[in-house]
């Protein structure tokens, strides 16, 4: 009853219940009758600070955490952080984002039902090794997937995540650094978890999929952050520890794109070819239709396997 809590916690009847409220508010269902009090029916679905952090198993991602409810992107807000020193593994994390930014300086719809998060992490790397990052992200993002979901979340390169063909989340990769000397790195993450497919716009309704949409349940979004910040830091200390190459193998395994015949977009050229494999500084290799193997480092790709349409 609300009177024995607010005994048990030193405070009134009325006090309770204001909270009880602020708790509904926030998305906990919170049932009260007069004989029964208040009974906790289920918690927010709300990726809130607090629920995030219990239980949460790692040392230093997600040990400081801001939650937005709206924001215009959490992406800016991590830099502003980041550029003020806030601690390495630092989260932002809101659910809906205004002005959500995409790679290559696209939009990204950040419609209700998303997570929508950015990450500030302080490797001691060169610049130039901060190519690894979308794909440890994506490597992190996609085995939370199927370890918690059972989805069979594949990786295209360099960043985008795929589920039954379809897009379900892309990581967008920015950075602060001197010609040698990286300050930091922002991870963002956007991640169509409960996303209804009515809510997406319409241009994306054919090839954009949600977590939900492919597995026909509401998705636990706090569990989803929870095993993405677990894993993700066991990559990055395998990454700081012993270099790329467990990196390189894992993420070729999990990819829709090695073996695919692909057209990439780069802002020099358009090539068609046979992606064959990824770099040590984590670039595809395109064997070009004219025989000659190609590098590269940024750009689009499109699949172009017959099975699968074109993605
Ligand atoms: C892509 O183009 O596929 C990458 C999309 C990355 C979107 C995420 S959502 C959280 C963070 N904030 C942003 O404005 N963008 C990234």
């Amino acid at each position: 009853s609300g009177e024995e809590i607010g005994k048990a916690i030193g405070v009134s009847r009325t006090a309770v219940w204001k909270h009880i409220n602020k708790l509904r508010h926030q998305g906990y269902r919170i049932d009260s009758s007069s004989r029964k009090g208040y009974s906790l029916v289920n918690i927010t679905n709300s990726p809130l600070p607090e629920e995030i952090m219990e239980g949460l198993s790692t040392h230093t991602l997600g040990q400081h955490i801001q939650y937005y409810k709206e924001v215009e992107s959490t992406q800016d807000i991590a830099k502003q952080l980041a550029a003020g020193g806030a601690d390495e593994g630092t989260l932002v994390i809101a659910e809906k984002q205004s002005r959500g930014r995409g790679r290559m300086g696209r939009q990204w719809t950040s419609s209700p039902g998303g997570v929508y998060l950015s990450l500030i992490l302080r490797p001691e790397i060169k610049p130039s090794e901060a190519l690894w990052f979308p794909l440890i992200a994506g490597i992190a993002v996609a085995q939370a997937i199927r370890q918690l979901v059972g989805l069979q979340a594949k990786l295209k390169w360099p960043n985008d995540i795929f589920v039954g063909g379809k897009k379900a989340g892309g990581i967008l990769i920015e950075m602060s650094a001197e010609i040698d000397r990286l300050d930091y790195v922002i991870v963002g993450m956007g991640i169509n978890v409960n996303t209804r497919m009515k809510d997406f716009p319409q241009e994306l309704k054919k090839i954009a999929t949600s977590l939900r949409n492919e597995c026909g349940q509401e998705i636990s979004s706090v569990k989803l952050v929870q095993a993405i910040l677990t894993i993700l830091e066991h990559w990055y200390e395998d990454f700081s520890t012993s270099g790329f190459e467990r990196i390189r193998q894992t993420w070729k395994e999990m990819s829709n794109t090695i073996g695919s015949l692909v057209s990439v977009n780069t802002r020099e050229a358009s090539i068609k070819g046979h992606a064959l494999d990824i770099d040590h500084d984590g670039a595809l290799i395109v064997q070009s239709t004219d025989g000659t193997p190609k590098r590269i480092i940024a750009g689009d790709i499109t699949l172009r396997n017959l099975d699968e349409g074109n993605i």
